[in-house]
């Protein structure tokens, strides 16, 4: 490119940006004027129809961009929405001839009406209108249609009894913070059936419908219009199935193993037992982390808890059938003490004391016993025949008795153990049929 030409083109932009600039500012002066023309004699402080002495109507609408997470702890939920009030402004009608768009801190000229949300514990309600996203469109008839972004803490509490099976409620109660039923009048606009949503995907929830209404709140100071949106979820039971229910289900089937174990094997079945119970604890503990105390026990509570009782049951059996089988091996080992040891020994004692009161008379009289010390006496004592006889009988005895009681013992054991190899997966079987069509059932209900 040339030198002269590229200097031409830069004179040339030169006067375009300028003639530009020139055409702003006249515009922003006229728009400014119109805006004077508009608020002449205009007082902000006081509402439509105030002279009248009717109340402002107020038509509203709300659209949902998006909802936040749903967090049970705190009971609360984020809303991102848009929301729209309609009023009609007799002041302002007749002085435009085409509808005007205002933003930001030009809206302050207008008076707004003054709403905010009941159960919001964050809002951005209040703040100035320059800092959110804020239009305020005032038409020729005098009609003003003012919107607002609006980010929304609420809170919603929750009945997690069917929890996680669970449908919620929550809601967004607004009305005017000062003035009562006699100056505004809050009304969802007409043909409003339900509120628009942009965007229904939640993690944890299924967006399953809203409804509208509105009423009067009667407060201390006044009866004040309200409206209302209730929302309506559905929680996903996806994440539980993985994260609980399949986890809990497998760790009771593995607790069954104890079952087909060798019976007096109490170590293991000791170990497989206690590791499944605090599994189970794990469980139940992890999951409350992040859900309030609540003082009744939820739908997974039952669920875990039914399934910790059934792991400490076959803990408990394997205690049961390790008595039984252990008492059998314990009773053997008894008998056999009983009839050979404490005879002798119990014979051997009788005598030492025969010998101990003997020595002590004849001590003085005659030396026939000394020398001889007591443990000669004893270790030179051999059962006479008659006594012999008495101990082969009770040893006689013993085998006899093994073959009836312990056999009876380790039959009760196995019995029990097989016992338990159908019961306890039946049952558990059940409870959950019961379980899942109780707990559905009510979740149809509910909707
Ligand atoms: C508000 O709704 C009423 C009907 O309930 C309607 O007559 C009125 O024109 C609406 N006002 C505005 C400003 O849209
Ligand atoms: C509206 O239009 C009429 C004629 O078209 C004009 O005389 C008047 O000044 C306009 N008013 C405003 C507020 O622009
Ligand atoms: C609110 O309205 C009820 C009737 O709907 C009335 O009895 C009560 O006095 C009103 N409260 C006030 C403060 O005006």
């Amino acid at each position: 490119m040339k030198p002269s030409s590229s200097r031409k083109l830069s004179i040339k932009t030169c006067i375009f940006a300028s003639v530009l600039f020139i055409i702003r500012l006249r515009l922003a002066h006229g728009e400014s004027d119109v805006i004077n023309t508009l608020f002449a004699n205009y007082d902000k402080a006081l509402r439509p129809y105030y002279e009248k002495g009717t109340p402002t109507f107020v038509n509203c609408t709300l659209l949902i961009e998006s909802f936040g997470n749903i967090e049970e702890a705190n009971m609360e939920y984020r809303v991102y929405a848009y929301f729209h009030l309609a009023w009609k402004d007799p002041r302002l009608s007749g002085k435009l001839n085409r509808t005007i768009n205002l933003k930001g801190d030009q809206i302050t000229n207008v008076w707004v009406p003054d709403p905010y949300c009941y159960n919001a514990r964050e809002s951005n309600m209040m703040s100035p209108d320059e800092e959110t996203h804020s239009n305020l469109k005032i038409k020729p008839d005098g009609e003003i249609y003012y919107s607002r972004g609006l980010t929304l803490l609420a809170s919603c509490s929750m009945d997690l009894k069917y929890f996680p099976l669970d449908s919620q409620m929550c809601f967004l109660k607004f009305g005017s913070y000062g003035h009562t039923v006699e100056d505004i009048i809050f009304k969802w606009a007409p043909g409003e059936t339900d509120i628009g949503i942009g965007r229904e995907e939640l993690a944890q929830f299924v967006y399953t419908g809203s409804s509208l209404e509105s009423g009067v709140a009667d407060i201390s100071t006044g009866n004040y219009s309200t409206i209302t949106a209730k929302f309506s979820f559905k929680r996903r039971i996806g994440y539980y199935l993985i994260q609980v229910y399949f986890p809990d289900v497998f760790v009771v089937v593995l607790s069954w193993i104890v079952f087909w174990m060798e019976k007096d094997d109490i170590g293991n079945r000791m170990a497989l037992g206690i590791t499944t119970i605090l599994t189970m604890m794990f469980l139940l503990g992890s999951l409350n982390g992040n859900l309030p105390k609540v003082s009744y026990p939820k739908a997974l509570d039952w669920y875990l808890l039914f399934s910790f009782s059934f792991v400490f049951l076959s803990l408990i059996e394997s205690t049961v059938v390790f008595l039984f089988a252990g008492k059998a091996n314990k009773n053997e080992k008894i008998k056999c003490k009983k009839h050979t040891i404490p005879l002798t020994t119990r014979i051997a004692s009788s005598l030492k004391c025969f010998v101990r009161s003997k020595s002590a008379d004849v001590n003085n009289a005659s030396d026939d016993y000394k020398g001889v010390s007591e443990n000669d006496l004893e270790m030179g004592f051999r059962p006479s025949k008659a006594d012999k006889a008495l101990v082969d009988d009770a040893e006689a005895e013993v085998p006899h008795n093994r073959s009836t009681k312990i056999k009876r013992m380790e039959k009760k054991a196995s019995n029990i153990d097989r016992v338990s190899r159908i019961l306890f997966p039946l049952v558990f079987l059940v409870f959950n049929l019961f379980y899942w069509t109780f707990f559905n059932g009510h979740v149809v209900q509910q909707q």
